[in-house]
């Protein structure tokens, strides 16, 4: 009878709501008190309703409150919950409680996701694929929040949301790049850092077949720490076990916009249980600056990738999709994945991309979800200790921490974990100019490009990669933006310009040298001393 009985019996049920069959439950109001049949709202007699109808009124404004904000970008996903094991640990070089031996487990939740379309547009849209892991591991929760593709469309983080902006619905005509391409082609004829991705996009692996076979890249560059302090940068590898699978444009036409969703479901559902493999590339610090010397590769440049023969993968673990969530909305569409939720052993390098990524996810968080969005089942860590801070209250505060105090108390202190390495050796190499900028073009900007048209693809990848480019260029109006586009492929290989330049009928300029891009920083910077100039 009491409040401590209360919440001892009822705050403890999680499961067993989320499992309970309705044969178990009883109709109530959301105060819990019994209603006989929905359907019997108040009216006096022919007349108008009663307010006092709480039944009535409850179910309406709940129903009217039922949408939250969809991803602004990623909004269309699929998720599944599973299980990480350790098989190749790597305590030499990494910290990660989770990393220190063979058998180690955790629990995962992992969303799948294309990126510009909204919540219900299609599964099979020739676009990149979202792919995070949410690790729950005895240290708190580590999100690996990737995409299918190694590479990005931009280093610059300011791009991001104009970037975004023209792959999203047009102000004026409210129509998507589907119909009318010139955004679309417009920010990409202006930003030739993006070409790479691009490339991808229109290979084969722009349209994967579902999201069970495909890979996860981090992209950027992130660090790896070991216990004596020594760091490795490195790139996390998600190695789908199913192997690649692709669809062609034409075959993806065949495919209900739910593909992806319904395929994983019942690949789960029937006990075929998804696999990834986890691997790691590293690089001493020393090797990035000697890759920059000698390739002008920056390591924190996510639209370039790392040489695989120079760097070779290492494996850590394996991942098991073997359970689907009961209640989608509860268990993925309010997951909340944040590159800047590390583990100790895990750090953030200085790319500029992943830097801004840090900031925009949990901003994006406690606006789609809530201020106390990590207190929601699928988001709350499950550390090996009771976790406490000194973040109170705010709407919705489930887990407010007692009678705890709220601030930095000497009277009753919680305990604290001394940092395992110190700050200074893992981000004492900061150097450089006060400011630099992001945007110059290079020619080893065309290197990775050129190699997967020129060994990757094969000739009839080539084709199909023709066809995909000008079957898109054929919605874009605009001649002037394509010539455009027509040079920064030239510039890759003269063959895709020529062979372009013949499906479109459109002359494209001859390479991006003379041209201007949007932005003060312009122009293809063939010296490392214009790195910086404007
Ligand atoms: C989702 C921002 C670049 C992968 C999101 C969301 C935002 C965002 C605001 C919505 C998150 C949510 O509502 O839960 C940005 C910004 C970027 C950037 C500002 C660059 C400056 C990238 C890159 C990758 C990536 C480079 C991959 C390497 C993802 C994924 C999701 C996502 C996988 C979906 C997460 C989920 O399944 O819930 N991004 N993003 N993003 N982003 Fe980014």
């Amino acid at each position: 009878s009491s409040f401590k009985a209360h919440v001892a019996e009822r705050f403890c049920t999680y499961e067993a709501d989320r499992k309970a069959t309705s044969k178990e439950c009883v109709y109530t109001t959301s105060n819990g008190v019994p209603v006989p049949h929905p359907y019997e709202a108040q009216r006096l007699g022919n007349g108008p309703l009663l307010l006092q109808d709480f039944h009535l009124v409850d179910l309406l404004s709940h129903f009217d409150r039922e949408r939250i904000p969809e991803r602004v970008v990623h909004a269309k996903g699929s998720g599944a919950h599973g299980e990480f094991v350790v098989t190749d640990p790597c305590p030499d070089l990494c910290l990660a409680d989770l990393f220190q031996e063979k058998g180690n487990k955790c629990s995962i939740t992992v969303r799948f996701s294309t990126v510009g379309g909204e919540s219900g547009s299609h599964d099979l849209a020739r676009d990149p694929r979202g792919f995070s892991v949410k690790f729950r591991t005895n240290e708190g929760n580590w999100d690996m929040v990737a995409n299918n593709t190694p590479v990005f469309f931009l280093r610059d983080p300011a791009k991001f949301p104009f970037f975004i902006h023209t792959q999203k619905r047009d102000p004026a005509t409210h129509l998507t790049h589907a119909d009318d391409s010139t955004h679309f082609w417009e920010y990409f004829s202006q930003n030739p850092e993006s070409i790479h991705q691009v490339m991808v996009l229109f290979g084969d692996r722009g349209i994967p077949k579902g999201y069970r076979f495909m890979n996860g890249y981090s992209g950027h560059t992130m660090k790896l720490v070991n216990k004596d302090g020594d760091w490795v940068y490195c790139q996390f590898h998600m190695k789908s076990m199913q192997g690649i699978q692709f669809f062609t444009q034409e075959e993806s036409a065949n495919y209900s916009p739910d593909y992806s969703q319904k395929d994983l479901y019942e690949a789960i559902q029937k006990g075929d249980y998804p696999k990834w493999t986890l691997e790691v590339q590293t690089m001493t610090p020393k090797q990035a600056e000697e890759l920059w010397e000698t390739q002008k590769i920056n390591v924190f440049d996510l639209t370039h990738i790392w040489p695989q023969g120079q760097f070779p993968r290492r494996k850590i673990g394996e991942f098991t999709l073997n359970e689907n969530a009961i209640n989608y909305f509860a268990e993925v569409e309010q997951a909340a994945f944040n590159p800047a939720h590390m583990v100790p052993g895990i750090e953030p390098s200085a790319d500029p991309v992943l830097q801004s990524r840090l900031f925009s996810y949990p901003d994006t968080h406690r606006h789609r979800i809530g201020v106390n969005y990590q207190q929601l089942p699928v988001n709350a860590p499950r550390t090996a200790y009771m976790h406490a801070n000194f973040q109170r209250d705010g709407s919705m505060a489930f887990f407010n921490q007692g009678a705890r105090p709220n601030y930095l108390s000497s009277i009753d202190p919680v305990l604290f974990e001394p940092r395992a390495v110190d700050l200074d050796k893992t981000h004492g190499h900061f150097t450089g100019e006060a400011v630099t900028f992001l945007s110059q073009i290079r020619p080893e900007d065309f290197n990775a490009p050129r190699a997967l048209w020129q060994k990757v693809f094969d000739e009839p990848a080539r084709e199909r990669f023709i066809n995909n480019v000008s079957g898109k260029m054929a919605s874009c109006p605009d001649k002037e933006i394509l010539k455009r586009q027509i040079a920064i492929f030239r510039e890759v290989d003269d063959d895709i310009a020529k062979r372009l330049e013949k499906a479109t009928g459109i002359q494209g300029y001859d390479g991006i040298k003379n041209m201007q891009f949007n932005g003060t920083h312009n122009g293809m910077a063939t010296d490392d001393k214009v790195k910086h100039a404007n």
